[in-house]
């Protein structure tokens, strides 16, 4: 079984590498930061021996570097179970106040990124015969808030590409998932002052994105939507 996940140093999509790794998949994984890169690649060689670990220093909001890490799986892989689309990042502001090119990062790193990952690693999915995409979306993508801007706008349109993904390959045995998280206690937190238990354990949001996987292909979870249980920030 093998497993595409961007953004896979830090956080959530640290994580669900570590879960899906654990399972004895094998693994392609990207991030921009080498070291970080090369540092997780011997953990996860170190720590599950027997599987097979792509990583490829890559800014998913290129689109050459989203071709070029394709391209690299695709010649080592030639069919893969499951795609994750994870890598994105997050801005504060609002709509009328933010820097003039806020909405250009967000839309290239939280939506174009995975467009063209998606277009490029459908082939071996459907190779496959049957594949499972999961894009990770966010709350701000189903919802407008106070300082959301153009990060929610770059996650409503996440959530679109999400389900149109899901319409297009639902007669392929491709299933899609939007996940719909609110907030996550991750890197992208670091110096909030709020107790941990405001926060959903990116554990959980990792097994839980494993037991959608898990599922038999009769079914699909085209949602998952995943709240701290003291509700939004
Ligand atoms: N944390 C939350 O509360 C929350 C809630 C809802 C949705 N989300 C969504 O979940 C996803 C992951 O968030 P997170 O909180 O886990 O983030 P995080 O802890 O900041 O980790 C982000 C990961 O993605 C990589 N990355 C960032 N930009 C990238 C790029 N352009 N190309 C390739 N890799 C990139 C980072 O490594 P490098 O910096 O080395 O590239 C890192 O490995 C994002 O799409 C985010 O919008 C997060």
């Amino acid at each position: 079984m093998k497993i595409v996940v961007t953004g896979a140093t830090k956080g959530i999509g640290r994580a669900v590498t570590e879960v899906f790794a654990k399972n004895g998949f094998d693994i392609a994984i990207c991030a921009r930061d080498e070291s970080d890169l090369e540092k997780l690649e011997g953990q996860l060689k170190y720590k599950f021996s027997n599987i097979e670990v792509i990583a490829l220093a890559a800014d998913m909001s290129i689109k050459a570097d989203v071709l070029r890490f394709a391209e690299t799986i695709k010649a080592k892989w030639e069919t893969a179970d499951v795609l994750v689309n994870n890598a994105g990042m997050f801005l504060p502001g609002n709509v009328t106040t933010e820097p003039d090119g806020t909405l250009e990062k967000l839309i290239e790193t939280n939506l174009y990124s995975a467009y063209y990952l998606s277009r490029e690693i459908l082939p071996l999915l459907q190779a496959n015969d049957r594949g499972h995409i999961f894009n990770i979306s966010s709350v701000a993508g189903t919802k407008a808030y106070p300082n959301g801007g153009s990060y929610s706008i770059s996650k409503f349109a996440m959530t679109g590409l999400s389900k149109a993904l899901r319409e297009e390959l639902k007669s392929q045995n491709v299933r899609v998932t939007t996940v719909i998280p609110g907030a996550v206690l991750t890197a992208s937190w670091e110096g909030v002052d709020l107790p941990k238990e405001r926060f959903i354990d990116v554990e959980d949001l990792a097994q839980l994105i494993y037991d959608c996987y898990k599922v038999s292909y009769r079914t699909v979870v085209e949602d998952l939507v995943v709240r701290p249980m003291l509700g939004d920030l």
